[in-house]
């Protein structure tokens, strides 16, 4: 498969396999659940969703407990997280690179979460139109936070792990977008840890 950047083809292949692997597991799911249940319960009227890098479908199991009539959609590029996103009862997985996403059909609810800290900074403006005109209500995103840009060594991997205001520059680019609420995921949480997450749900007017 040909990719536009570097960074695609790192979660394509092994270093991707490898994540897959070591993101299962019912405790994690339960921790989704919760930030979830937190994010959708500022919004309404969510019946179809679309999740910007779903991996092997946590984030989507974990809403589809909280909506359960509500029609899931992921896209992917990982082949091996796609086989396990086809076990879950999804409406449509999209094998595909995000930056190449561009369905007309608009859903409720579209968010990333741990994705735009992975996509190569100079591809973000293509993706924030994409997932802009994916929706046609919500936008979330759930990512790392920094003021300003940075990029993070990953794992020992270079260029791979960028952090900034997601939220802040969607919003810059797009006017009619308007903050509904935000919130933090915390490590250390006594009950629910995640990695240390920031979310931002903004709203179509
Ligand atoms: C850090 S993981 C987060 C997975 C999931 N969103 C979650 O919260 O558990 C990043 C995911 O995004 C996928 N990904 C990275 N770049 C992508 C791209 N350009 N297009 C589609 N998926 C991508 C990776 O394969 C991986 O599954």
């Amino acid at each position: 498969m040909d990719y536009q950047t570097e960074q695609e083809k790192f979660w394509a292949g092994s270093f991707g396999n490898d994540y897959n692997k070591r993101e299962s597991g019912e405790d994690r799911l339960a921790w989704k659940t919760y930030l979830f249940a937190s994010i959708l319960a500022k919004t309404h009227g969510v019946n179809s969703v679309i999740e910007f890098g779903a991996n092997i479908g946590l984030n989507l199991a974990a809403i589809c407990r909280l909506l359960p009539t509500s029609k899931l959609n992921a896209i992917e590029i990982n082949s091996e997280a796609v086989q396990e996103l086809k076990k879950l009862d999804l409406t449509s997985v999209h094998e595909m690179s995000i930056l190449e996403y561009a369905e007309e059909k608009q859903h409720d609810f579209v968010f990333s979460m741990g994705v735009l800290i992975h996509i190569n900074p100079t591809k973000l403006d293509d993706i924030y139109q994409r997932m802009y005109d994916a929706t046609h209500k919500y936008l979330c995103v759930i990512e790392y936070y920094n003021p300003s840009p940075v990029s993070i060594n990953y794992r020992g991997n270079e260029e791979k792990l960028f952090k900034r205001d997601f939220a802040g520059e969607i919003m810059d680019k797009f006017q009619n977008l308007k903050l509904v609420d935000y919130g933090f995921a915390y490590h250390r949480d006594n009950n629910f840890p995640l990695d240390d997450f920031n979310w931002f749900l903004m709203e179509k007017n």
